[in-house]
């Protein structure tokens, strides 16, 4: 684990776009987290799948979905890591991305599941208002059009040939990641961070038109 969390740390120092060391920090605890309420999870498979869920993401590997669990798969074969681990770990990171509203995602087990959770409740909540608009900013995006429609996608290809402001993103993705938690940890801890996102954005409409 310690060799895992060194590599991920090295690799995701000096990104600022979101998807920082930090973030892969955070999924690592709350995927501990719920493992824990949960119970009956391998921890090491889900600890491995936290920490690894994002190492080679297909949005910045020309839409090749396969770039992540590659990369992890090797990672894992260089510290020689079970076969059984290296599948299960690959499978997760393959299945966990989410890759438009009206596309599904495909996690088995229990352990997929957890790490799932853990990466969406991080896209959520305060936290999750804070990485939006600075993907945006970092994609050069604006932090909102009004007017702007909202899409739903049926596939993963126009979901990524979109580009969408910050606030019409939260409702391409944020807004609906509550009713897609797989565990009912993950239900009810996404709860709280939804009230929040959606209070955000009232006031920002408020504010937007002059309110106070
Ligand atoms: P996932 O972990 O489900 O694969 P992504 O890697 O697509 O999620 O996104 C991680 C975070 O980056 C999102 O939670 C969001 O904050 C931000 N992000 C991704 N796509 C966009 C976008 N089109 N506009 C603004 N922010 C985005
Ligand atoms: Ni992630």
């Amino acid at each position: 684990m310690s060799k895992t969390e060194n590599f991920v740390h090295k690799k995701f120092d000096g990104e600022h776009t979101g998807h920082d060391w930090w973030h892969m920090y955070r999924v690592w605890q709350l995927a501990k987290h719920i493992a824990r309420e949960e119970r009956g999870a391998n921890l090491l498979i889900v600890e491995l799948a936290a920490l690894l869920h994002d190492i080679a993401d297909f949005k910045f590997h020309n839409g090749d979905i396969e770039a992540g669990p590659k990369e992890a798969r090797k990672w894992l074969m260089s510290i020689k890591a079970d076969q059984k681990v290296i599948d299960h770990v690959e499978d997760i990171i393959r299945n966990i991305s989410f890759k438009g509203s009206e596309v599904s995602n495909n996690l088995k087990t229990l352990e997929g599941k957890i790490v799932h959770d853990a990466d969406k409740l991080d896209a959520i909540g305060a936290i999750g208002i804070a990485r939006v608009f600075a993907y945006s900013g970092a994609h050069e995006r604006p932090i909102y059009t009004p007017g702007e429609k909202v899409a739903s996608h049926k596939t993963v290809e126009e979901f990524l040939t979109s580009k969408p402001s910050a606030v019409t993103h939260f409702h391409e993705k944020l807004l609906l990641l509550k009713s897609r938690m797989c565990t009912k940890t993950g239900r009810e801890m996404a709860i709280r961070r939804h009230e929040y996102m959606e209070k955000f954005l009232e006031e920002f409409h408020s504010e937007w038109e002059g309110g106070s």
